[in-house]
């Protein structure tokens, strides 16, 4: 797997449902997967993962990249949505539930969550990837489009009704996906964001200055877990503890 801040954590996480269960592999349901850009990588390193997903196009891209990746045998793609977690997550549930920009386009922030906190074995965790508002405020105004991100940023969902580009329901900040989490039951016990400060220093600079790219790889590790920086993320990352 890449090794950002959210792939650390999932890693570590893996790590140890990978000892809770004595080696065996861990079971990692990935709701909304989509074609699998979460879940090949996990497959491949060594988890079982059950992804669930209403769309049949995203899921053919899934088998296809399964495929080419050598890890079909280690997917099982479902057509289905967030309703019906409950009816096809694994026996005892998930060690590791994801929901990687997922909460953006559901219908039912509360009920998805909740179904997911179900899903998710004792001791288990959800891992949640959210869009972030201020970010989305931000890129707008640092290319000059700054009536969309006045409108954005007075938005309580934080997305530009008007404008048929922005395919999301909603965004979230450091708050709002915490206290989301934290009402369906889950200990939060990590916000982090991901893509502090790398979605916003050009690419020419970074081809340019030597060592630049080591050094915002480094800066985006440190900045990860620490306010203010970490709330201008362009998505945050939330791990919640469901009751061991
Ligand atoms: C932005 S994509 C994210 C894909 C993948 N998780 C990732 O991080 O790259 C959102 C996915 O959520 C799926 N989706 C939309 N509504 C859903 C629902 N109610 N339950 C489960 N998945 C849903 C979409 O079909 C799409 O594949």
């Amino acid at each position: 797997m890449r090794s950002d801040a959210v792939h650390r954590v999932l890693e570590a996480e893996l790590a140890q449902a990978r000892k809770r269960r004595g080696g065996q592999p861990p079971r990692v349901l990935d709701v909304g997967g989509g074609s699998g850009v979460w879940a090949v990588p996990l497959a491949s390193a060594g988890c079982a993962v059950t992804v669930v997903d209403p769309s049949p196009n995203a899921l053919a891209t899934l088998q296809r990249r399964a495929a080419d990746a050598g890890v079909a045998d280690r997917i099982t793609p479902l057509q289905g949505d967030t309703d019906a977690l409950h009816a096809i997550s694994p026996e005892g549930g998930a060690d590791l539930v994801l929901g990687h920009g997922l909460l953006e386009v559901v219908d039912d922030v509360a009920a998805a969550l909740r179904e997911m906190a179900a899903a998710t074995a004792p001791g288990g965790a959800v891992s949640v990837l959210v869009a972030n508002r201020h970010a989305a405020v931000l890129a707008r105004a640092l290319t000059g489009r700054v009536t969309e991100a006045l409108k954005l940023f007075q938005d309580p969902d934080g997305r530009l009704h008007d404008c048929a580009a922005d395919t999301l329901q909603r965004r979230f900040d450091s708050d709002s996906v915490e206290r989301a989490m934290r009402e369906a039951g889950m200990d939060v016990e990590l916000i982090q964001g991901q893509g502090v400060l790398s979605d916003i220093v050009p690419g020419s600079v970074l081809e340019s200055t030597t060592g630049a790219a080591e050094s915002l790889a480094e800066l985006e590790r440190l900045a990860a877990a620490r306010p203010p920086l970490r709330d201008i993320a362009t998505r945050l990352h939330a791990i919640g503890r469901v009751g061991g």
